[in-house]
């Protein structure tokens, strides 16, 4: 049997280094991997994420480059977008690259650069789910959390898609992570805006007025097949 893990945080994934060939799946619903499906789904041609301001800063003005740059939720001046998925949803974009870096999702991608790296949100879920089920490979879903700490919005998430892959009969687990992400999905599928009235982020972005954002990145009003993979130091559109 294949196996499936989930790291609730970037710093709890040292502790998977044993596991197999895996394929990393690295999820920030609030709002990294939700704007990056988003950006894909409206055409930019591939994004570059980097850890830090001052890399981000050496591709300003560059020629069909985005430079887009949010720490602690908020966008940044001198940037030409921040991270919100409203932002991406243009014909601006289109054939563009993106560069983004955000307070955790972008660090979590390049945490795991040295293995196989897809990024998933509730707009790509099902094609995700498709592609992990055929890929044969042992799993791991990487949240991003907040700062090194768990968030509930990223375990829901892992919930909803692990339950969508052992429903293959392809994969197993031992892992209480998946227990718990999986008790969540149920506990909150109802209504996860909801669920989520208290939770750190979204009181966060609400006290910045972007419930919005939280809202579309809960509940989509888009769905994409585009399953982004980093190749080298770009995430690429798979399909
Ligand atoms: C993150 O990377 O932690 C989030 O996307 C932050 C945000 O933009 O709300």
């Amino acid at each position: 049997m294949l196996s499936i893990n989930i790291s609730l945080t970037p710093e709890n994934f040292k502790s998977f280094s044993h596991i197999d060939n895996p394929i990393v799946v690295v999820v920030d619903i609030l709002r990294a991997t939700s704007v990056i499906s988003t950006a894909f789904h409206y055409g930019i041609k591939e994004i570059i994420p980097v850890s830090t301001l001052e890399n981000a800063k050496t591709f300003l003005n560059k020629e069909n480059h985005i430079v887009a740059a949010e720490r602690n939720a908020q966008p940044l001046k001198d940037f030409d977008y921040g991270n919100s998925p409203f932002q991406y949803m243009n014909n601006n974009i289109k054939g563009k690259t993106l560069v983004l870096t955000t307070t955790n999702g972008t660090k979590a991608i390049n945490l795991a650069s040295n293995y196989d790296i897809i990024t998933a949100s509730f707009i790509n879920v099902k094609s995700i789910t498709e592609y992990l089920i055929t890929s044969n490979r042992n799993i791991i879903i990487l949240c991003s959390g907040w700062k090194g700490v768990f968030n509930l919005e990223d375990s829901i998430f892992s919930g909803l898609l692990c339950e969508n892959i052992l429903s293959s009969g392809k994969y197993a687990s031992n892992c209480d992570s998946i227990l718990a992400s999986t008790y969540l999905y149920q506990l909150s599928k109802d209504d996860i805006f909801t669920f989520l009235s208290n939770s750190a982020h979204r009181i966060r972005l609400k006290h910045l007025n972007m419930e919005k954002d939280t809202e579309f990145c809960l509940n989509p009003s888009i769905e994409s097949d585009i399953i982004p993979q980093l190749v080298g130091n770009k995430l690429i559109s798979v399909y």
